[in-house]
């Protein structure tokens, strides 16, 4: 089962930077999740919200602000003083890690209501994402279909809130299929064994979100789930997987 880490070793460090990212490194942990965000200049950055307000020392819209603006705030002093000037990364600075370590990772593109939004997105997403040599180390997951009907090229993964998958289960399997996914990434609440079964019957890998309790994480392994995106990967390095 792989261990994924959620926004990085959000636990550890400030999630959504290179921190983050490093610390799975010290950990032995070979994936990470991230999110991203386009700025006003098209500039494509890891970012989780829209607004730069919670995790940084500014504030305001990410689609007001140029790459200058955005590198100019501190992205780690909120999470604590020995985090002072980590900065918000850019997109190619996660493809340089990719590129230069084991490490592998899930971009996550969040969804946006804004079709010129989602448009320029797309475009920026795939053209720094194709400069991963080795594609088996990336997968584009999103909430948003249309995003994912537009990634193609990549491995992708279909993520869905728990309400969905209760409410339309098999619809959910075919939307899943529909759009050529290798994997679904339920929220964690959605999911047992009946579940886990029909998405493998289906030919799709379980990667579940967000588990942050070991004895869960254990539950999860023993129903034969894929891969576990956690804040905390710390805690679940001495899983009993025998
Ligand atoms: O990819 C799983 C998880 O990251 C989805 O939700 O809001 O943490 O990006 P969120
Ligand atoms: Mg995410």
């Amino acid at each position: 089962m792989e261990i994924i880490a959620h926004r990085g070793v959000s636990s550890l460090a400030p999630e959504n930077t290179m921190a983050a990212f490093v610390k799975c490194l010290d950990l032995g942990v070979q994936w990470f999740e991230f999110d991203v965000q386009l700025l006003g200049d098209a500039s494509l950055v890891v970012m989780h919200d829209d607004t730069a307000d919670r995790t940084t020392n500014g504030t305001g819209q990410l689609q007001d602000m140029s790459f200058d603006e955005a590198r100019r705030l501190d992205a780690g002093l909120w999470f604590g003083p020995e985090y002072r000037f980590e900065r918000i990364p850019e997109l190619t600075t996660v493809v340089d890690l990719l590129n230069t370590t084991a490490l592998c990772a899930n971009l996550e593109v969040k969804y946006t209501q804004n079709p010129q939004l989602r448009d320029s997105l797309v475009e920026a997403v795939s053209r720094i994402a194709s400069g991963v040599k080795d594609q088996s180390k990336l997968l584009i997951s999103s909430f948003d279909p249309t995003v994912l009907s537009r990634m193609q090229d990549f491995a992708t993964a279909f993520l869905v809130e728990a309400r969905t998958v209760r409410a339309d289960f098999h619809g959910v399997v075919q939307r899943a299929l529909d759009l050529g996914c290798v994997a679904i990434h339920p929220e964690e609440d959605s999911v047992g064994p009946a579940q886990v079964q029909a998405w493998h019957d289906a030919g799709l890998k379980v990667n579940v979100w967000t588990v942050n309790d070991k004895a869960r994480a254990q539950e999860f392994y023993d129903m034969g789930v894929d891969g576990l995106i956690t804040d905390r990967p710390q805690d679940f390095l001495s899983l009993d997987t025998n």
